[in-house]
């Protein structure tokens, strides 16, 4: 069986005479469900017909990870690579073909040196552990990532990475200054002998193309003592229409200590029973103090009305669990609430995103929302860039979405009914309103977030038209980057051993 050839050339490339049933699961092993299940966090990927692995590996050391890519590569079976698997379309763990699942979750040490203020975070380590560690070696540095803490580094930091830090300190890969890796031939590689070609590609190119990341090497950035948290609601009939003409122009302008999403969901009018509006929140983080960020906003963004009761001044650390869940902070979490990875439940779930170039005017925004409460369920949320997202080159990195873009939306739904009816509705809601938002975000290409991961707009097959297939999501995700990725995978890996729905494809001539 493939699980018995894999096991021999795995235990013979790791030189290993132990037992390694808690590293190599076949489908008969008894852990294998809960060791598959324990890094799903979409409800819709853990179905009875969701398609399962053949073997998961789950290495304790660095061997495991090269003796896996070595073994599969010899099986002629294709990996596919976990960390903290918040893939939106679950493509960490699920495939068409046979596969092996790469999970990391045990490879997650990370170590901080606050003299150098660098820390090496392996893969398999989740936000909420590299924030708490940082934390517990001090209280005025931090690292600017995404803001659920179970997320995994190796998807993320892959992918780009962005937090309500972005503004002051860019994405998490404009502040990566080494990598390790595991290439196609097994090799472990660190920034000098990968070379800056592949070095570029892994810090925004996406999970699964070029190798398996084991750990990025980051530097930490300054964060004040107290920040400043707020949320501010409004509802249609609040004047939340004028509230987001004016967060336009002021969210992607303002001081880059100051990253204030806005969210946007269909609800039910508290006032008047049955009435659907819109409610528009603006969720709030200042690298400073609350009378500073309320004197700066009265001027700038009057409609927002913020008042220093509003405010809620914390550490750093704070924020982090406030962003991640109000009550929590509220009822006075510890920052060990960060260091949890058991998500109390995974619900049905999908992601979209564009960028949106030139502001919205009142008009078109009301009729988007007259669309958003036909459709029922899909909320948007605003990310705004400018500050230093405008002032990093678009090809710096592979993802090209700086200065010109206003800010980026995700189009989020979420639900619990298991049902294929609900599922299939909640699914048309958010291509309809994708959709109908055509005229109002980026054109040629259309652009979008590859940690957004969003099957809709292509998938590649691997067969004759790999290339085009890959170009079609590829050009959306990387815009004028993607033809570098190709040329780095060519390079790299020419076999395509490394690929999933939407890897970078390599070239014509190499298919
Ligand atoms: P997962 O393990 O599913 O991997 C994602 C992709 O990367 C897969 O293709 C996988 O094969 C590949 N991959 C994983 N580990 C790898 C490795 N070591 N080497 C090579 N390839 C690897 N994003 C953001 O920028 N800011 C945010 O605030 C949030 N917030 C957020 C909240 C929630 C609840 C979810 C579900 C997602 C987000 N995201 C996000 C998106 C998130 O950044 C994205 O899903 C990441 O790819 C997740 O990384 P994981 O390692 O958890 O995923």
């Amino acid at each position: 069986s493939v699980y018995s050839t894999f096991l021999q050339c795995f235990k013979n490339y790791t030189n290993s005479s132990t037992q390694l049933n808690n590293i190599v699961f076949s489908q008969t092993n008894s852990s294998f469900s809960t060791v598959l299940r324990n890094y799903i966090r979409n409800a819709r990927f853990n179905t009875t017909s969701t398609s399962k692995p053949l073997i998961i590996v789950t290495p304790l050391q660095e061997s495991h990870v090269q003796g896996t890519v070595i073994c599969a590569k010899r099986i002629g079976i294709q990996i596919k690579i976990r960390s903290g698997g918040h893939d939106y379309e679950g493509i960490s763990y699920i495939s068409d073909e046979p596969f092996i699942i790469l999970d990391l979750f045990n490879i997650r040490k990370v170590s901080v040196d606050i003299e150098k203020e660098t820390a090496m975070i392996q893969a398999g380590a989740t936000l909420g552990e590299v924030y708490y560690r940082i934390w517990e070696k001090s209280k005025v540095h931090g690292f600017p990532a995404g803001v659920c803490p179970t997320v995994g580094v190796g998807g993320h930091i892959s992918g780009g990475g962005y937090g309500n830090m972005l503004r002051k300190y860019g994405l998490s890969v404009d502040n990566v200054i080494d990598a390790q890796i595991v290439d196609v031939q097994g090799r472990l590689l660190d920034r000098k002998s990968m070379g800056e070609d592949l070095f570029w590609a892994i810090k925004g190119g996406g999970g699964a193309s070029f190798g398996v990341v084991l750990s990025y090497t980051v530097k930490l950035v300054s964060v004040p003592k107290i920040v400043t948290i707020f949320r501010v609601m409004k509802t249609l009939d609040e004047n939340a229409t004028d509230l987001v003409v004016q967060w336009q122009k002021v969210a992607p302008n303002t001081d880059d200590r100051l990253f204030m999403r806005l969210l946007l969901q269909p609800v039910t009018s508290k006032k008047v029973k049955k009435t659907k509006t819109v409610r528009a929140s603006v969720v709030a983080l200042f690298l400073g103090g609350a009378d500073e960020v309320v004197s700066i906003l009265r001027n700038e963004f009057p409609l927002l009305g913020l008042k220093k009761e509003d405010c809620n001044e914390t550490s750093w650390i704070g924020s982090v669990i406030w962003w991640n869940d109000a009550d929590d902070f509220n009822n006075g979490a510890k920052p060990e609430t960060l260091l949890d990875r058991n998500l109390n439940s995974a619900s049905f779930g999908k992601r979209k995103s564009d960028y949106v170039q030139k502001a919205i005017s009142k008009h078109d925004l009301e009729s988007i929302w007259k669309k958003m409460i036909e459709q029922g369920k899909v909320g948007f949320v605003f990310n705004p860039y400018g500050g230093k997202m405008a002032e990093i080159a678009s090809d710096a990195t592979p993802f090209p979405h700086r200065a010109g873009n206003l800010f980026k939306m995700q189009y989020s739904v979420n639900w619990d009914d298991p049902s294929d009816a609900a599922g299939q509705n909640f699914l048309n809601q958010a291509k309809n309103i994708h959709s109908y938002m055509t005229p109002f975000v980026s054109s040629n290409p259309r652009s979008a977030y590859i940690n957004y991961r969003d099957l809709d707009i292509g998938i590649n097959h691997f067969d004759k038209n790999s290339f085009e297939d890959g170009k079609v999501y590829g050009t959306m995700y990387f815009n004028n980057n993607f033809d570098r990725l190709v040329k780095i995978k060519n390079a790299v890996d020419p076999e395509n051993f490394f690929r999933n729905e939407q890897s970078i494809p390599v070239s014509k001539e190499n298919q």
